[in-house]
């Protein structure tokens, strides 16, 4: 068992973040230990450059990130946690399956053109490559399991796409070199939507501070953001079939149901019936109830910049020398001559 997985360090990290990926980074971490496998989580910085960046900012918040996932239980005594620029790997493996994705397959990626927009000709190369580099993250770690959100699900079918395609072109029958790795989706929570419009994902790059919860924010932030969550004026189904159409009371109570382990139709069985006036202060306490204690340790970490320094560089040297067996086969299957 291998598990992968990256996020970017752009803007907070968010309960979406949280419940459709981080949680899953924890459980699948623990479980490759019990296996005897490996589990590899890391800041996808090289990422980040496919949109306009700060890059103060890109570092600042790449320590944010290492101290948001240590206080979410990501163990780096357990999971190597790294960045991907201190592993040069990545990107040399990204250039060798260049030779190997098609245009075609990119162009029909939906986070491509849902970021592009009308416009294409004004993006960055790398907005428009970026699945490439994310199959290299997966591939050269041999990944069997990838925790992430619904929305990565695509970038994971290309992956799988591209490492079949660079087997049935560069390798023997019998000896293909990549592992076809699968997304390890929530049922629950692999699509959190935003807190003013049940129709949109909750994401760090909407304008609106108000339309997530970011893991960092207080007790009384919480609270207010959940009193002022767009709801409608019915009050909860007993029965799932009762929120098709209202897609924000889906949302809360999938939200519910993630934070307090339970599916949306346990919570309805329990709660319908009742108002938003009584079920959003139990939303608000089972968040808090979650969050507060992540937000103390983040606290505490990010005081040291040192320490945290110190778990990047532990983990880079780690994955540079588990990465060198794949991306070698990767240079010698192409036929590229390195002494
Ligand atoms: P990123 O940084 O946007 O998100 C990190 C993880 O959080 C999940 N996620 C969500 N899940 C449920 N509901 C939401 N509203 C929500 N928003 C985000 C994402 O699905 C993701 O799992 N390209 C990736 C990072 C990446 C990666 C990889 C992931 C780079 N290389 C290799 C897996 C394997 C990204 O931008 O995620």
């Amino acid at each position: 068992m291998r598990v992968v997985s990256g996020i970017q360090p752009t803007g907070k990290p968010h309960l979406g973040n949280y419940l459709g990926a981080i949680v899953n980074y924890v459980k699948l971490q623990d479980e490759a230990v019990a296996a005897g496998g490996e589990c590899f989580i890391f800041l996808a910085d090289l990422h980040a450059l496919s949109m306009p960046h700060d890059p103060a900012e890109l570092s600042e918040a790449t320590r944010e990130m290492v101290a948001t996932l240590v206080a979410c239980g990501v163990d780096p005594g357990k999971t190597v946690l790294f960045n991907q620029a201190q592993v040069p790997a990545h990107a040399e493996l990204q250039w060798l399956l260049n030779g190997t994705a098609r245009m075609g397959w990119l162009n029909r990626m939906t986070q491509w053109k849902d970021k592009a927009g009308k416009n294409r000709e004004g993006q960055s190369v790398a907005l428009f490559t970026y699945p490439v580099l994310q199959a290299a993250d997966v591939l050269l770690y041999q990944a069997t399991h990838v925790p992430v959100g619904e929305d990565q699900k695509q970038h994971l079918e290309l992956a799988r796409d591209i490492a079949q395609k660079f087997n049935n072109d560069f390798c023997p029958e019998d000896a293909p070199l990549f592992t076809l790795p699968d997304p390890y989706i929530p049922p629950a929570a692999a699509r959190i939507m935003s807190l003013r419009d049940g129709t949109a994902k909750m994401s760090k790059s909407d304008m609106s501070d108000m339309s997530r919860i970011n893991l960092v924010d207080d007790a009384d932030t919480i609270m207010k953001k959940v009193k002022k969550a767009k709801t409608d004026p019915e009050p909860l189904p007993s029965e799932e079939k009762g929120l098709e159409d209202r897609p924000e009371a889906r949302n809360l109570v999938g939200i519910y149901g993630a934070l307090t382990g339970r599916s949306t139709a346990e919570v309805l069985a329990e709660l319908g019936g009742e108002g938003f006036g009584a079920f959003k202060p139990k939303l608000g306490e089972a968040l808090v109830e979650t969050l507060a204690p992540i937000n103390t340790r983040f606290r505490e970490l990010k005081a040291d910049q040192e320490a945290l320094d110190a778990i990047l560089a532990r983990g880079a040297a780690q994955a540079r020398e588990r990465g060198v067996p794949t991306l070698d086969a990767a240079y010698r299957a192409l036929g590229l001559v390195r002494g």
